[in-house]
């Protein structure tokens, strides 16, 4: 039977960044039609009953990483099964990353992930295209992508010396270039000369296992790489998003200078959230290595814990989850050296429900505050917003039925990702997406998938995203440096010295 393209939401409590307030949903042709209290419906409208529920924006993850190649071994998660895990989760859009080959152009780049991503998807997804080398000619690429192919973030590296770093005065072309296009620049901040340094230092020590992973780049690397980054940005009045903050030090970076103005958007991960970095050193290598991912996941116990407090309270201001899978035997590429094992973690099934259980149900944040930054601040920053990020008339049906009483214990024996672990491994967590919505369609119910391969959409994404470029535009207006209009001086001027 064809799945009805009208459903009626009814009863349940709606939730939006604003406000939570009970009401039905109705939904026809793929977009939310009605929003209402007993709303009156056609006959023949499916009717989901929601009482005692809420009913939320789809998810959207802004930092996933599916088939991505790196460090010798690809990410088993494809477009196909990391977006089926993703709406078995409650997330509705992903944002990933095209990352070019070494010499290949960006445009290049953007065509081989979208002829990737478009047969696989089941959700709707989006592309970050990250900038690994300089030129006149990627420059121009940037702002093709902008103005034509639907890009307007762009992400550099710090790290991944000899692979994707970028040095300062590339960081400061590219951060320029981004702020010319009305894009956004997103930054892996670790200080990748040090961690260089630091890997060989450690293996000289004799350490080789995973522990040297976090041992080699301590928080210092992360929060000295975000705030050059952060300095560099504000130099060309350009804003910025720091992916994947992973250390108290850094986190206070980023708090700090959105204190002072900056506009900056930092963003920690599930991974980060929910866990701490002590598990680098498990006597079991194999479940230690697990957990490797750059910047690391923070041994210090009271990270997690603190970094939540900081989104909750807006110092950070979204959650993503760097979603990038690699099974124990590609890990153990590194079983001898750390610095070759592949670097990431899982997260895209899990960021909903570990976020809900460390956030809300602990009491940091509401559900206004967790819609904010599962959903709807990703769609403000990257500029989609309200076409997904609100439960409202002319949005998207991207829509998760949550039943925040109701628990599931995380397992890489039930996740519905290719991973042959899962780093929340036994985390009960409180709320569960009970129904997941994509597109009008219901591709997830009560633990059953129904999804296919290409159903999801690319989401075009215009430059210039009001939310985070109206301040930029006007400090332009307002801030411009200018010549003191004086007198030429008249005196006498002293003859060049030369070097004795
Ligand atoms: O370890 C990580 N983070 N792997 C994915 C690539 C990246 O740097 O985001
Ligand atoms: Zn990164
Ligand atoms: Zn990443």
């Amino acid at each position: 039977m064809a799945e009805p393209s009208r459903i009626l939401i009814k009863g349940g409590k709606v939730v939006n960044e604003d406000c939570s307030v009970i009401s039905d949903v109705y939904i026809e042709n793929g977009k939310i039609a009605q929003v209402g209290p007993n709303l009156q419906v056609p006959a023949g409208v499916r009717v989901i009953d929601a009482t005692g529920r809420l009913v939320i924006p789809g998810g959207i993850d802004p930092h996933t990483h599916m088939e991505l190649t790196l460090m010798g071994a690809k990410s088993v998660d494809d477009f196909h099964i990391g977006t089926r895990a993703a709406v078995a989760g409650g997330t509705t859009m992903i944002l990933d990353f095209a990352i070019p080959t070494k010499g290949q152009s960006l445009l290049e780049a953007y065509d081989v992930w979208r002829s990737r991503a478009d047969p696989k998807v089941c959700c709707d997804y989006s592309l970050h295209v990250a900038v690994t080398s300089w030129s006149d000619e990627l420059k121009k690429e940037m702002a093709i992508l902008a103005k034509e192919k639907g890009v307007n973030s762009f992400k550099m590296f710090m790290a991944y010396k000899g692979l994707y770093m970028l040095r300062d005065p590339d960081l400061h072309r590219a951060f320029a270039q981004c702020k010319e296009i009305g894009a956004i620049a997103q930054v892996h901040a670790e200080n990748g000369d040090l961690i260089e340094e630091g890997a060989k230092k450690m293996l000289s020590m004799g350490i080789t296992g995973p522990e040297g992973h976090e041992l080699c780049r301590p928080e210092e690397v992360e929060a000295e790489a975000t705030q050059r980054a952060i300095t560099i940005a504000n130099a060309v009045n350009c804003p910025l998003y720091v992916v994947h903050v992973m250390s108290k030090a850094a986190a206070k970076v980023v708090s700090n200078a959105r204190r002072e103005g900056r506009v900056v958007f930092g963003e920690p991960i599930a991974a980060g959230l929910g866990i701490d970095g002590t598990h680098y050193w498990d006597k079991d290598w194999a479940h230690a290595a697990g957990y490797v991912m750059g910047p690391p996941i923070r041994p210090d116990p009271s990270t997690p814990g603190y970094l939540m407090d900081l989104l909750a309270n807006d110092d950070l201001s979204l959650a993503g989850t760097d979603n990038c899978t690699f099974n124990v035997c590609q890990k153990a590429l590194g079983k001898d050296d750390f610095s070759k094992i592949p670097n990431g973690v899982n997260g895209v099934e899990d960021r909903m429900s570990v976020i809900w259980e460390k956030g809300v149900h602990s009491g940091k944040m509401d559900e206004n505050r967790f819609v904010t930054v599962t959903s709807t601040n990703a769609a403000k920053i990257f500029n989609f917003y309200p076409q997904k990020g609100r439960i409202a008339k002319n949005s998207d049906a991207d829509v998760v039925i949550w039943d925040p009483k109701r628990t599931r214990k995380i397992s890489a024996k039930t996740h519905h990702q290719a991973l042959d672990y899962n780093i929340f491994e036994g985390m009960e967590c409180h709320g569960v997406a009970v129904v997941t919505i994509s597109r009008g369609k219901v591709v997830y119910e009560e633990g059953k998938l129904n999804v296919s391969p290409g159903h999801g959409k690319f989401i075009h994404r215009e430059p210039f995203s009001e939310y985070v470029y109206k301040r930029i535009k006007q400090r332009e207006q307002v801030r411009k440096p200018a010549a003191v209009v004086r007198k030429p001086y008249e005196g006498k001027v002293a003859s060049l010295t030369k070097d004795d």
